[in-house]
């Protein structure tokens, strides 16, 4: 068990706890894919915090009448109740109990909803478990006032790792890294951080549209995903190459250098989609549309030299990115050219946010 993050509190216990959190999605640049026990990466990610695509969590806590009964767990989407959803928060309490004792106290409510629709290919756990980990550290602060916003923000970071690994980097907003990295001072394979490394205005406020190719539900679920990178023929040399993309990056990322942060950023997303086609089993998990965009986009970019480019997660779906300033243009060229290979033609504007907030 790690000091740092244990609580120490020991107060006495208020008989209802409520807190509400929201946490944004994140689109990671260089890809998270391979992770040991607990929740440990083999290779540093680094991703863009978004904006929009967000989950908006209530926590309520009420006291149990015996501190060794279960702790009864209630999750509702929407105002559903969602018993679906249970296993998995259960499974998070239990891994965090160590870090959140005041947990066993309480039977646990929690109200969640998403700006994004469920079915539609992207994935909630990332903004779900970090926007469940701002709670959680929200009712620390009620318990133990004296605790700084900056812990309270690393710990968040730390729980959400333990509930999904990319829910780590939805705490903060802008470029967050996550996991250590031999060349990076601070950086930690427990919680993510924001980079400290000097980046180009360009990336402040860059552009992220998500083509909605598939709204199926995920093919490959995560822990599967993860775990087909254990005995990969190719996983050491992924894991080097992803240690080597995170300096690389940090390079095109001060110096603005949008050639090489495309070329960098499209190579990480189809190196992804090759670990899963040549893993066993083996995925595949773009669709033909999936294919059509991406060439209609390296034609776009051919033709206009604007600087667009896209990345993809272990689905169907597309990142498009680019800079603020070309949001015109390519809005166009997405309602021309790009909106037909999409599933009712559904496509949702981001960009890059200012992270989890507590409310
Ligand atoms: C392809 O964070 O969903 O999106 O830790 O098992 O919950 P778990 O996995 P998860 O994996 C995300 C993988 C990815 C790449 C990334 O976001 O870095």
């Amino acid at each position: 068990m790690l000091e740092e993050f244990t609580f120490l509190a020991t107060a006495k216990w208020p008989k209802n706890i409520q807190t509400k959190a929201t946490a944004p999605s994140n689109i990671a640049l260089v890809k998270y894919w391979g992770k040991e026990d607990i929740q440990i990466p083999k290779n540093t990610s680094l991703s863009f915090t978004l904006s929009n695509c967000k989950t908006t969590t209530f926590l309520e806590l009420e006291e149990k009448k015996e501190a060794i009964e279960e702790t009864q767990i209630r999750v509702f989407l929407d105002d559903k109740e969602t018993p679906s959803f249970v296993p998995k928060i259960q499974k998070f309490f239990r891994l965090i109990d160590a870090y959140c004792p005041y947990l066993k106290h309480y039977n646990a409510t929690i109200r969640t909803s998403n700006t994004f629709p469920h079915s539609s290919g992207i994935a909630s756990s990332a903004s779900g478990m970090a926007a469940l980990a701002l709670c959680l550290v929200q009712v620390e602060k009620s318990l133990q006032p004296e605790i700084l916003e900056a812990d309270l923000r690393k710990k968040a970071s730390f729980l959400a790792r333990l509930g999904s690994g990319s829910a780590s980097r939805s705490i903060d907003g802008g470029l967050i890294l996550w996991g250590k990295h031999q060349e990076i001072d601070g950086s930690s394979d427990l919680f993510a951080v924001p980079i400290s490394s000097k980046i180009d205005p360009i990336f402040k406020d860059y552009q992220d549209t998500v083509l909605l190719i598939d709204r199926g539900q995920k093919q490959v679920s995560s822990s599967l995903g993860h775990s087909l990178m254990n005995g990969h023929p190719f996983a050491e040399a992924r894991f080097a190459q992803a240690q080597n993309n995170i300096t690389e990056l940090q390079s095109y990322l001060a110096s603005g250098n949008l050639k090489e942060f495309m070329r960098l950023v499209e190579s990480e997303a189809l190196t992804l989609h090759a670990m899963m086609m040549c893993s066993r089993p083996y995925f595949i998990l773009m669709a033909p549309q999936t294919m059509e965009v991406i060439h209609k986009i390296w034609s776009y970019r051919d033709e206009t030299k604007i600087p667009v480019c896209f990345t993809l997660d272990a689905g169907a779906n597309v990142h498009l990115l680019y800079p603020k300033k070309y949001t015109t243009e390519v809005h166009e060229f997405i309602e021309q050219e790009l909106k037909q290979h999409c599933q009712d033609q559904a496509f949702i504007h981001d960009e890059v946010g200012a992270g989890g907030e507590f409310l």
